[in-house]
């Protein structure tokens, strides 16, 4: 099995390119069962895409990749679909979950494997089954499979979420994409990634207004047959790489990135004392010479990413005085905290709140990687610890970025998989 080898203390300098988004790709992909032919480009090279592209050419897609051009070319016929997402590539990965809204609005019916589980909490699906029952789908529990039929087609209706969620505001969107009538969503996430969507469904000509929380999606009367989309910049990679440049960075360039997307992480980082200077397209970032506590909360965007959390928190690790994080969306997601502990971090946790306490001094040792963010907090403290630490389990990290290790080593980390 893989591991990462990280000889910590060394400093940071250099460019650092971002790839396209993973959470935007997932739910494009999903769509693509939309389109009779899709183009697309700025794909990240990650686990997760591979195994959505399986799931799709289980269904009988015909798909090319290029992994030198980042692109994916999508070809559908629609005479020869298959409506299964089989229990084999959902539990892998959730977002095959994403493929009920699309079958069922455009081939009336679905089978779909329910996802199970989850290291960072129990993630069910009953939002995402709420609103299609609402835009009309029939569906049944069968042998861990979700059973969605439709014979007279989805109807649009108003749904107002009872909670933001990612997943079901993306299945309520393309389940939408063929519903007679007009169809409103209420307290809908509104994720960059979201607005990518939205953005591929336009072009697959959708009318789709957003105003706030709330999504109006109108029926789709068009049949656009080729359609070309590049993916947003994937602000989760983006905000990691700027802690470990706050973190040990000597001068740190980030381009080609929209820093509007990111408003709330620069003030955090800003707010910790760190040095950054702020283009429209491009960051620059180095370590603060003293770091300062702060307070933050997760929330749905645009507030503080959960996705950035473990992350955060090894930063916090190196402040002065005691930070805290409450955890607003999931509820198992502090896994990486006893694994930095072991690295010396001094971390008390009283339910959904984490209290860190520093500055503390980080030593490299040999560490297990839980979910994709935790095991890339236990790089970043890798990054600043005396010594070397042994990261175990990284298939969580290749399942969401891409080159990792490659893009750390250009900028002088000490870092090798082994
Ligand atoms: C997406 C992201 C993930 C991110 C999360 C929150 C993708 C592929 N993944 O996950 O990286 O951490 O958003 O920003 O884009 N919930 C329910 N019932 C449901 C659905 C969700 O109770 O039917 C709960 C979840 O357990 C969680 C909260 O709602 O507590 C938010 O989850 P959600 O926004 O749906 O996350 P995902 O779409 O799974």
């Amino acid at each position: 099995m893989q591991k990462l080898l990280i000889k910590g203390k060394t400093s940071l300098k250099g460019k650092i390119l971002i790839s396209g988004s993973k959470n935007a790709t997932l739910p494009i992909l999903a769509a693509s069962i939309l389109a009779k032919e899709v183009n697309l480009s700025n794909i990240p090279m990650v686990k997760d895409i591979f195994t959505m592209v399986e799931l799709l050419k289980f269904m009988g897609a015909s798909i090319k990749i290029s992994k030198k051009k980042n692109s994916i070319n999508i070809k559908n016929n629609f005479k020869k679909i298959n409506t299964l997402a089989p229990y084999k590539l959902v539990k892998t990965m959730r977002a095959g979950v994403l493929a009920l809204g699309p079958l069922l609005t455009k081939f009336k019916k679905a089978k779909v494997s329910l996802p199970g589980g989850c290291a960072i909490g129990t993630r069910p699906v009953d939002l995402h089954l709420f609103a299609l029952k609402k835009l009309g789908a029939r569906i049944k529990i069968k042998d861990g499979y979700i059973l969605a039929n439709t014979p007279k087609g989805l109807v649009g209706t108003t749904i107002i979420f009872p909670k933001i969620s990612v997943g079901a505001t993306e299945n309520a969107l393309l389940a939408a994409f063929n519903a007679r009538g007009k169809t409103i969503l209420k307290n809908c996430a509104i994720e960059p990634e979201i607005m990518d969507l939205i953005n591929f469904l336009k072009k697959l000509g959708s009318r789709i207004d957003v105003k706030g929380r709330k999504i109006i999606i109108f029926k789709n009367e068009k049949i656009i047959k080729k359609i070309k989309h590049k993916i947003i910049f994937d602000r989760i990679e983006l905000g990691t790489y700027m802690i470990a440049a706050a973190l040990i960075g000597k001068k740190i360039k980030i381009t080609k990135i929209d820093t509007n997307v990111i408003k709330n992480e620069i003030n955090v980082l800003k707010k910790m004392g760190i040095d950054i200077k702020v283009s429209k397209n491009s960051i620059e970032i180095s370590k603060g010479k003293k770091l300062k506590k702060i307070n933050i909360k997760t929330m749905p965007y645009p507030g503080f990413p959960t996705d950035l959390q473990a992350q955060l928190m090894v930063l916090m690790t190196q402040a002065d005085g005691t930070s805290k994080i409450v955890e607003n969306i999931f509820e198992n997601r502090f896994m990486h905290v006893p694994e930095l502990k072991r690295m010396g971090a001094n971390i008390v946790i009283r339910n959904k709140t984490a209290f860190v306490i520093g500055p503390s001094k980080l030593t490299g040792a040999e560490v297990m990687a839980t979910d994709l963010r935790a095991s890339v907090s236990l790089v970043l403290a890798g990054l600043v610890a005396d010594k070397r630490t042994i990261i175990n389990r990284i298939y969580h990290l290749d399942r969401g970025y891409e080159k990792l290790e490659v893009k750390l080593q250009k900028c002088k980390a000490l870092i090798k998989r082994i």
